[in-house]
């Protein structure tokens, strides 16, 4: 039987955090072991908002090690850069040109990026769906794992690949696109702020000791939980909606220890802030440790990095130009072969 496919992205727009890895790509590197797997960093996203060369550049090669440090293997599934491959940015036009301008202007995403930048917002981020749904369809996806706010733009591919190209222009019933579907991750995938227990961690939050990155130093790692917000109860409690910051950080304990929710939540049941935080502490720069010094290894062999994108660029390129081949023919542009 064949496996079922599995696509998704991250933009590389700043060292990944544990709302990253716990939210996502741990589950990816669950995914790559029963299904087939593309991982992508999705640079053409990042040129979206102002954004600094120098640091995409490094940010892009340092998060495609970021993934593979955390279990992303690439003898099990296909990690590349997007825009090394143009078959993204080619679909995206060819997507752009038939679908209404005012389903993207209802995206929420949009919305509330266009309000943080006022009069400076760009058409590529009015677009930004459109580019995500490219990637997607691409690679006749079946499931693309991604947090809860993506839940909109996958509507969005869903859409335009059914009511906008497989019902207008396939020929005899044979859809153009697969309809993907989203992976919505498992319980415990929202990590919060640590300066606010109702936030998100976010790699766009302006102060920087609201998340905790995987290369963090144990340090600064310690010096962050210590100062993270709590509030004046004894005793660390799960599901309490007036102590978002206890239900976070012990879920925090929990998965980082491995311990799991039944235990940590017998274990700090009576337990202080101050005997609970440097256990917090030190079970992240324990879980964090390995993908530190893996990463490092990885960082330090660039030539060999590259190698593996290549590799990837090669593989991903064959399935994503055979999927625009097919577009731009069913959309009647003259073969160019
Ligand atoms: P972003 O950092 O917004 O580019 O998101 C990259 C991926 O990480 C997406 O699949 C998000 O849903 C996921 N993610 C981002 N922040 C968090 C968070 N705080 N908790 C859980 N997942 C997150
Ligand atoms: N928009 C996604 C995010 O912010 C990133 C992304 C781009 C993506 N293309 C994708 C995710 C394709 C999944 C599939 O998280």
């Amino acid at each position: 039987m064949t496996r079922q496919r599995v696509f998704s992205g991250v933009q590389p727009t700043g060292a990944l955090h544990l709302g990253n890895w716990l939210g996502a790509i741990r589950n990816w590197v669950d995914l790559q072991k029963t299904h087939e797997t593309f991982f992508c960093v999705v640079d053409l996203h990042a040129i979206t908002t102002p954004h600094n060369p120098k640091e995409l550049s490094e940010n892009t090669l340092s998060t495609a090690a970021l993934y593979m440090a955390c279990g992303i293997d690439p003898e099990l599934c296909t990690i590349f850069i997007q825009s090394h491959i143009s078959a993204h940015s080619e679909l995206c036009w060819l997507l752009n040109a038939v679908t209404p301008l005012n389903w993207m202007e209802r995206m929420i995403q949009f919305k509330e990026k266009a309000i943080k930048q006022g009069d400076n917002v760009s058409v590529g981020l009015l677009d930004y769906p459109i580019l995500m749904a490219a990637d997607i369809l691409l690679y006749d996806t079946d499931l693309v794992p991604v947090g809860e706010d993506q839940k909109q733009h996958l509507e969005l591919a869903r859409n335009i690949a059914q009511q906008r190209i497989n019902s207008r222009f396939s020929v005899k019933e044979e859809p153009i696109f697969k309809i993907p579907e989203a992976l919505i991750m498992k319980e415990g995938a929202k990590i919060m702020s640590l300066v606010d227990g109702r936030n998100k961690m976010s790699k766009s939050d302006p102060n920087d000791s609201s998340r905790i990155t995987l290369l963090d130093p144990p340090e600064l790692i310690t010096k962050k939980i210590k100062r993270a917000k709590t509030d004046s109860l004894t005793g660390l409690e799960f599901n309490n909606p007036n102590r978002p910051e206890a239900d976070n950080l012990l879920g925090l304990y929990s998965i980082l220890s491995g311990l799991g929710r039944d235990n940590v939540s017998k274990e700090c049941e009576q337990m202080g802030w101050g005997k609970f935080k440097p256990l917090l502490a030190d079970a992240t720069v324990s879980a964090l440790e390995p993908i530190q010094t893996r990463y490092k290894e990885l960082i330090g062999d660039k030539a060999q990095l590259i190698d593996i994108l290549k590799d990837g660029k090669n593989a991903a390129e064959v399935v994503a130009n055979s999927t625009l081949n097919k577009v731009r023919k069913a959309l009647g542009l003259l073969d160019r072969h």
